[in-house]
């Protein structure tokens, strides 16, 4: 591990919030110290002095910038978290829907275990109501590194034990031999998602309107300000009526009044 002081924890900081908006506070230092002295590692630099001028080449500005980003960001994901979300829509949205499709976007899908859920639930919904709804699926993240993972769609073992067998085998396919350790998403649940690079930050999304947005365990890391701002921005995206569903410890409260309560952690756009 390498040295960190606060002029140069201050110029990561920045350089992060200025880009994505994640706040590192002071209580993210020793993250910051730990993952970037991997990269300092693999650069074969001595310290954060030369990371940081590093950072300021050509060089630096593209490719490291992007990894620096990959580094930071928290990409912690699991399959069928905060399941009452996904029993919402099993139960409430998926029986109400029309014949046009439905648009659902996670919008911080890290490394696609939230979407890969999602479809499964769809899946399972439509076998078991011999109805066929069409959906289009997209997920985003500013970390090109968690979405390569999500789109080859390739976990640990471990990471499904919690998984229903019979699901498991209906949805993933089981290594063997050397990839004994790891599954794989069946390549037909892959093709039904569009995953891509999105920042939550930017003023334009190039997307249709969503009846569904997952914006789950990503607004903890904003300050308020920029909450209000991409709420405000999202609120545009949801066709009327649409939902905004957050993660478990984040809330609309002081945030927005353009949504009416649906459930814990669960919005709706109301018309105004
Ligand atoms: C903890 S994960 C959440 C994953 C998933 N939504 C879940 O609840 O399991 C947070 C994700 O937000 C992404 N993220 C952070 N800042 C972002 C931004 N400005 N734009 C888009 N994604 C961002 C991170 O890269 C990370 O993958």
């Amino acid at each position: 591990m390498y040295e960190l002081n606060d002029n140069e924890f201050q110029y990561i900081s920045r350089k992060i919030y200025d880009y994505a908006k994640i706040n590192l506070t002071e209580k993210k230092r020793s993250l910051v110290i730990s993952r970037l002295s991997r990269r300092i590692r693999a650069l074969g630099l001595t310290g954060f002095q030369e990371y940081i001028d590093y950072l300021e080449t050509e060089e630096g500005q593209t490719v490291e910038f992007q990894l620096m980003v990959d580094a930071l960001s928290t990409n912690y994901s699991l399959f069928f978290r905060e399941p009452h979300h996904l029993d919402f829509l099993y139960d409430k949205i998926l029986p109400e829907s029309r014949q046009e499709p439905l648009n659902i976007w996670s919008a911080a899908s890290s490394t696609g275990q939230e979407i890969y859920s999602i479809l499964i639930k769809i899946l399972e919904y439509q076998s078991a109501n011999s109805k066929v709804i069409p959906c289009k699926l997209y997920a985003s993240d500013i970390s090109s590194q968690a979405l390569t993972t999500a789109s080859r769609g390739v976990y640990q073992r471990k990471d499904t034990a919690k998984i229903d067998d019979k699901i498991l085998k209906k949805y993933f396919l089981s290594g063997t031999g050397s990839k004994n350790d790891s599954v794989k998403v069946k390549k037909d649940l892959i093709k039904k998602v569009h995953f891509f690079k999105l920042n939550l930050d930017d003023e334009i999304y190039h997307l249709p309107p969503m009846d569904i947005i997952f914006l789950r365990n990503v607004v903890i890391y904003f300050d308020k300000d920029t909450k209000i701002r991409l709420i405000d921005r999202l609120y545009n995206y949801l066709k009327p009526n649409g939902y905004l569903i957050l993660g478990h410890s984040e809330s609309l409260s002081g945030i927005s009044d353009k949504f009416r309560v649906k459930g814990k952690t669960i919005y709706q756009r109301r018309e105004l």
